[in-house]
C-alpha cells in the first residue's frame, strides 16, 4: 500500500523573541490550507513547550488523504469532493481511494472488491467471545472487545513492519468489520447469526446479515443498499479527529492494527464524537414536538446548563457540514422509499435546524448541523436501534483509520507520539510517615 506522501516545503521562518533571544522557527506549507510554523526544535533552543489543550491550533501530522476547509464547508477525500464521490461513487471505490491515493481503474475494482469479499468471514470460535457478553451490551462495548481479539486470530498479519503483513491486515479489517458489526447487532437481539455471501456488495451483504433471518429469504431493497453504502461514503475519513488520531497514537507505540482499530472505536463511542448521532437521535425523541423545540434551543445556551444540541457544531466546519446536506437528502430517500412521509422526528430536525440557524447564539458561535444530525434518522429508518448507530459510523470510518495507520507508518518523520506537559502539582517534598501525618 503506497502512501502518497509529501513533506511540507519549507516557506520561510517565523520570528520568535524569548527573554531577547531571536528564535526562527520554519513555515511549512502543504498543498492547500494553513501552512505550519515547524516548532520541533523549539524545546531544545528554548527549554519551552508549546501548549494547546484540545489541539486547537496543532497539526500532529502530514497526510495527504483527506482535506476540511471548515470555512467553506469543504471536504475532499484525495482531492475529490465529498459529494460527488457520495453521489457518483460506491464504498468500495472510497475505501481504495483513501488507501492508495487515486480511483482505481476497472481490473484495480475487481480485483479490491473480491480480495475484500473473500475475508468477510470471521473465525468461528469468535462467536464465543459474543456469547460472553449480556444480550443487553452496547453493541459498541462488543465491538471494543471483539475487534481488539482479531489480534489473537491473525497472528500471520500483526508484524507492522512487513508490508504484505500489513495489506493483509487492513483488508481482513476493512472486510470483517461489516460481519462483526452485523453479529453484535443479531446479538443484542437474540437472532441467529447470519453468514457474508460472496455474491452480494459490501453494502448489501451487512445489510442482509443484520436484517435477514433462517426461516426465510431475504432480498435487499437496492435503494436501501444504496443509502447504506452512501453512509458509508460519508463517514469514511475526516483528517486527524479524535478518534483517528487515537489509531495513530496507537500505532505510533508499534501496537498492531487490530488493537489501534479498536482504540479507535473506544474513542468513537464518546457522545461528542461518533456517538453523537446515537445522542442526536435521543435528543430528537426526548424533544419529540416542533412545539418543545425553544425549550430545548434555550437549555442548549445557557452557559450553567451542560445540555447541548447534539449533531450540531463541529471544531472545524464553520459552516455547514458538507456530509449533513447529502445525509440529509439520503433520509428523505429512504424515508420515501419506505412510504414514511410523516416522520415526527424528521419534521422536528427540520424544525430544530431551521430555528437554531436563525438564532444570534448559533450563528455568532457558528454552529450548524454536522454529519450526526441526520445519519439517525436515516439509520432509524433502515432498521437499526439507536444503539448501532456508532458502530455503523465505526463500521464506515474503519476505512479511513486503517489509511491514516498505514500513512503513518509509512512517514519517515514519525516516531511514538508522546506530548509533554505544563505542570500544576507540588514541587518535590519528604516522604511523611503514617504516624507523623497531620488528622
Ligand atoms: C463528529 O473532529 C471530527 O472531524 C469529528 C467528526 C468526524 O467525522 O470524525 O466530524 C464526527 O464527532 C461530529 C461532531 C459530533 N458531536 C456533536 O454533535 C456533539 C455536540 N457538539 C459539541 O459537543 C461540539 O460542537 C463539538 C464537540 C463537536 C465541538 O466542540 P469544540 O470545537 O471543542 O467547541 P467548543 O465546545 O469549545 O464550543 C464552542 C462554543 C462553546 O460556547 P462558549 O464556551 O464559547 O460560550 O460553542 C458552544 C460551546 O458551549 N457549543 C454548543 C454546541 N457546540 C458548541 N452549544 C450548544 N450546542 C452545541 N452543540
Amino acid at each position: 500500500m503506497t502512501s502518497q506522501f509529501k513533506t511540507g516545503e519549507t516557506t520561510g521562518a517565523a520570528k520568535l523573541n524569548i527573554g531577547g533571544k531571536d528564535i526562527d522557527l520554519p513555515l511549512l506549507k502543504g498543498t492547500v490550507g494553513p501552512e505550519v510554523i515547524d516548532v520541533r526544535a523549539l524545546y531544545r533552543q528554548t527549554g519551552l513547550f508549546t501548549y494547546d489543550p484540545g489541539f486547537t491550533s496543532t497539526a500532529s501530522c502530514d497526510s495527504s488523504i483527506t482535506y476540511i476547509d471548515g470555512d467553506q464547508g469543504i471536504l475532499l477525500y484525495r482531492g475529490y469532493p465529498i459529494d460527488e464521490i457520495a453521489e457518483q461513487g460506491n464504498f468500495m471505490e472510497t475505501a481504495y481511494l483513501l488507501l492508495y491515493g487515486d480511483l482505481p481503474n476497472a481490473t484495480e475494482m475487481k480485483e479490491f472488491e473480491h480480495a475484500i469479499t473473500y475475508h468477510t468471514m470471521v473465525h468461528e470460535q469468535l462467536q464465543n467471545f459474543y456469547r460472553g457478553f449480556r444480550r443487553d451490551a452496547h453493541p459498541m462495548s462488543i465491538m471494543v472487545g471483539v475487534v481488539g481479539a482479531l489480534a489473537s486470530f491473525y497472528h500471520d498479519s500483526t508484524d507492522i513492519n512487513d508490508p504484505h503483513q500489513r495489506m493483509v491486515a487492513s483488508y481482513r479489517m476493512i472486510a470483517k468489520m461489516p460481519t462483526l458489526a452485523a453479529m453484535a447487532f443479531k446479538y443484542s437481539i437474540g437472532q441467529p447469526f447470519v453468514y457474508p455471501r460472496n455474491d452480494l456488495g459490501y453494502a448489501e451483504n451487512f445489510l442482509r446479515m443484520c436484517f435477514a433471518v433462517p426461516a426465510e429469504d431475504f432480498k435487499v431493497n437496492p435503494v436501501l443498499a444504496r443509502a447504506m453504502d452512501r453512509l458509508l461514503i460519508l463517514q469514511a475519513d475526516h483528517e486527524q479527529n479524535a478518534s483517528t488520531s487515537t489509531v495513530r497514537l496507537a500505532g505510533s507505540s508499534g501496537a498492531n492494527p487490530f488493537a489501534c482499530i479498536a482504540a479507535g472505536i473506544a474513542c468513537l463511542w464518546g457522545p461528542a464524537h461518533g456517538g453523537a448521532n446515537e445522542a442526536a437521535l435521543n435528543m430528537l425523541s426526548e424533544i419529540g414536538t416542533v412545539d418543545r423545540i425553544p425549550e430545548f434551543i434555550a437549555r442548549a445556551k445557557d452557559k450553567d446548563d451542560p445540555f447541548r444540541l447534539m449533531g450540531f457544531g463541529h471544531r472545524v466546519y464553520k459552516n455547514y457540514d458538507p456530509r449533513a446536506k447529502v445525509m440529509q437528502a439520503t433520509a428523505h430517500e429512504v424515508l420515501d422509499e419506505l412510504g414514511i412521509d410523516d416522520d415526527p422526528l424528521l419534521h422536528v430536525a427540520r424544525e430544530l435546524e431551521r430555528i437554531a440557524l436563525e438564532d444570534p447564539y448559533f450563528i455568532e458561535k457558528k454552529l450548524y448541523p454536522n454529519v450526526d444530525f441526520y445519519s439517525g434518522i436515516t439509520m432509524r429508518a433502515l432498521g437499526f436501534p439507536t444503539t448501532m448507530f456508532t458502530v455503523l459510523f465505526a463500521l464506515s470510518r474503519t476505512v479511513g483509520w486503517i489509511a491514516q495507520w498505514s500513512e503513518m507508518i509509512d512517514d519517515p518523520k514519525q516516531k511514538i507520539g508522546r506530548p509533554r506537559q505544563l505542570y500544576t502539582g507540588p514541587t518535590e517534598r519528604r516522604y511523611v510517615s503514617l504516624g507523623e501525618r497531620k488528622g
